[in-house]
């Protein structure tokens, strides 16, 4: 058998990452001969980390927190979705090149149209935060076009400056946390903001949920985070964690590598018992 081609995930901190397993069940899946490697590094050493691993055969890269934004500008090219995104997550050394894409957002509507079954077109979107995370999800949410999209962040000059870059592609509007208006009720809220990483739950707007309300966390752990816990307090009767959104985007790097896309839902199954 021939030596497996190498991918990996470069990431700091990155022990937590579920990446290598995701991979590893998708080549086993599809029967791809990879291997995946969980590659800490510190924001100074990275250009020389994917400098090196490209020049040792490596054929791609996950990339992550920190990353994302830096990353860019090693890349020799960049997809349209990552380049609205100014975030790449996954990176392709092809003919001595690297090219970045960004799977964050399509990971996230397939998750929400297959997995969730929610219809984004002519919905009322909420998204809490205003970073990296959120930027990857705007532009890929405006082309399902929601009847309306608000993003709420507790600086608002982040949330303004994202309407600005966005503007032109939807119906897209800023407020702080505390001042959304409480007749205002949201079909879809999402929590992008990194609160519940550290533990903390910000006064997230109760109005804002209804029953009938899907409140969906891009944070996931194993037990419920902050933000599902706070939902559930609300009273919104469907709340999940970013699970699907995570083993989605894995998906499609893979697609994007392998050209063979993996069936996620086994993988999911797999996951949220095993991980
Ligand atoms: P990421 O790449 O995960 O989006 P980021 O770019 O640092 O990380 O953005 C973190 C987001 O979480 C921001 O919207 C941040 O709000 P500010 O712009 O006001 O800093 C939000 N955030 C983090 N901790 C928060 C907290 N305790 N309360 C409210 N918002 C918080």
């Amino acid at each position: 058998m021939t030596a497996p081609d190498r991918y990996g995930v470069m990431g700091y901190p990155v022990s937590h990452s579920r990446s290598p397993v995701i991979h590893r069940l998708f080549a086993l899946q599809t029967g791809e001969n990879i291997q995946y490697e969980l590659l800490q590094v510190t924001p100074e050493k990275l250009e020389a980390a994917v400098r090196q691993f490209q020049r040792t055969g490596g054929k791609g890269l996950n990339v992550t927190v920190p990353h994302k934004t830096e990353i860019t500008r090693m890349c020799d090219q960049l997809s349209e979705r990552a380049a609205t995104a100014g975030a790449v997550n996954t990176l392709s050394f092809r003919d001595g090149g690297i090219y970045g894409e960004n799977t964050d957002g399509i990971g996230l509507l397939r998750d929400l149209a297959i997995n969730q079954n929610f219809t984004i077109e002519g919905a009322n979107i909420l998204i809490l935060g205003a970073g990296g995370a959120t930027r990857g999800i705007v532009g890929p949410l405006l082309e399902m076009q929601p009847a309306s999209l608000r993003i709420a962040n507790r600086t608002i000059d982040k949330a303004e400056a994202l309407v600005q870059h966005f503007s032109r592609s939807g119906p897209v509007s800023a407020c702080r946390f505390n001042v959304i208006p409480v007749t205002e009720k949201y079909d879809l809220i999402i929590n992008a903001t990194s609160a519940g990483v550290k533990g903390d739950t910000p006064p997230y707007p109760s109005a804002a949920v209804a029953p009938d309300t899907f409140c969906y966390d891009l944070s996931y752990g194993l037990a419920p985070t902050p933000f599902s816990v706070w939902a559930r307090d609300q009273g919104a009767e469907k709340s999940v964690m970013g699970w699907g959104m995570l083993v989605e985007q894995a998906a499609e790097s893979f697609n994007i590598w392998r050209g063979v896309r993996p069936d996620t839902a086994p993988v999911l199954r797999q996951m949220r018992i095993t991980a």
